[in-house]
């Protein structure tokens, strides 16, 4: 008989935001008339900007001809798209990162993943708390933890809390680890890292010999010229950072998928033999065998986020859901609530009114509003008695769930 992978039984049985759709949808069941407006999942309502579009359809009739058809691309993600990133994304901003540093693919959550598959099985792992779900559930599929706790702490994993009294900034830890993953702008909390706060990182990984798996998926929504948009906007961090960045937001790619991960060739680990190994190589080869690369249409559609007319209509896209989490920030302070983040970041996170627990706000928001946020407690157990709302929705939506909830709430 075929035996499985056994910590895929110590996960909680839905990932997050597939249990909030499971309760949602028995909701909508329930109540067909509802009209729920959804603000859980930080996924895209805006089109595709037209640079991007544009692009796509000369791709596809490059695919409809014999001369300029594509088979095969290169695992790492086509040449062009890569020139265009580093030089725009990274030197352009003083960072030293080469195109080769650059590897296109399909997703950031596949990537944080995939990631864990070039290192080995004994790394002390730390994310903060509350934290982006995937870090800590594929380290439980890799095997990497014991069980979880009560609190939906998993054993073996240095859990960094997050809270209002920390600016949802992690203190860097007494302890030694070896893995850090840290999400600047922050999901779920919406908040950011000054350089100060990305250099102590730095220099504590690089004393320690640590790796930091840098996501910064949301920074294009940064709005505060002192802020870094990468962590390889810090001297040291090519020797100690993997960075991961996505088109999901910023040009509203959730559904054409398109991401990228930069593995600078400085960045080296030990092998268990004590030799030091380039990272790079590893996830080349990891790349090249298990990925065949993102589709030649999908990535002259990325390509033009960075043509001049691309630039404006994602500067505009992100301006727009910009707005959005202004009007939720500015009405929820008018009801009464606390909220963090909205500033530099999609995600309002919000303190939970009247002492409600995350999930009983949830429950209460869904039937008496008919709006879906995301309760803070799913990220993790410093998360319980906060909520996260995402901008991402039409200005009509967002006016909408706005009306209601401060109908509702208003002390
Ligand atoms: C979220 O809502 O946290 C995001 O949609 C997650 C993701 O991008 O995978």
């Amino acid at each position: 008989m075929a035996t499985i992978n056994d910590n895929y039984l110590k996960l909680k049985a839905g990932y997050l935001f597939p249990e909030i759709a499971r309760r949602v949808n028995s909701f909508i069941e329930a109540n067909p008339d509802a009209k729920i407006i959804k603000l859980g999942i930080g996924d895209v309502t805006e089109p595709l900007p037209e640079a991007c579009r544009t692009a796509m359809v000369k791709a596809v009739e490059e695919m409809g001809a014999r001369s300029t058809f594509k088979g095969y691309g290169p695992e790492q993600g086509y040449g062009w798209l890569r020139e265009k990133i580093a030089q725009q994304d990274f030197q352009a901003r003083g960072c030293e990162i080469d195109a080769s540093e650059i590897f296109i693919s399909d997703g950031s959550k596949c990537d944080t993943g995939n990631i864990l598959d070039i290192f080995g099985k004994n790394n002390i792992i730390a994310v903060t708390d509350p934290v982006y779900p995937v870090y800590v559930d594929t380290n439980v599929m890799a095997g990497h933890t014991g069980s979880a706790n009560d609190r939906g702490e998993f054993d073996g994993l240095v859990y960094l809390p997050i809270t209002a009294e920390n600016n949802f900034t992690a203190e860097i830890p007494s302890q030694k680890v070896d893995l850090i993953y840290l999400c600047f702008p922050n999901n779920p909390t919406g908040a950011t890292a000054s350089k100060e706060h990305l250099k102590a990182w730095v220099d504590y990984a690089k004393a320690n010999g640590a790796i930091i798996l840098f996501d910064a998926a949301y920074e294009a929504f940064i709005t505060d010229s002192n802020l870094p948009h990468s962590i390889y906007e810090i001297d040291g961090a090519r020797d100690c950072a993997i960075e991961f960045r996505s088109f999901s937001k910023n040009a509203g790619f959730t559904g054409t998928r398109c991401a990228l991960t930069v593995v600078p060739k400085t960045l080296i680990a030990k092998a268990s033999d004590g030799s030091d190994v380039e990272l790079w190589k590893l996830w080349n080869r990891r790349q090249s065998t298990k990925f065949n690369g993102v589709s030649y249409i999908v990535q002259r559609g990325a390509e033009a986020v960075y043509s001049e007319e691309g630039q404006a209509q994602v500067r505009a896209l992100v301006d727009f859901y910009m707005e959005n989490a202004r009007i939720i920030c500015e009405q929820l302070k008018a009801a009464g609530l606390s909220v963090y983040g909205g500033v530099n970041a999609p995600y309002v996170w919000v303190k939970t009114p009247q002492g409600l627990s995350s999930w009983d706000f949830f429950d209460k928001l869904l039937q008496t509003c008919n709006v879906v946020g995301t309760p803070g407690s799913g990220f993790g157990a410093a998360g319980e008695g906060y909520f996260r709302i995402s901008a991402f929705n039409s200005r009509e939506n967002v006016n909408e769930a706005m009306k209601r909830i401060t109908e509702k709430f208003k002390a």
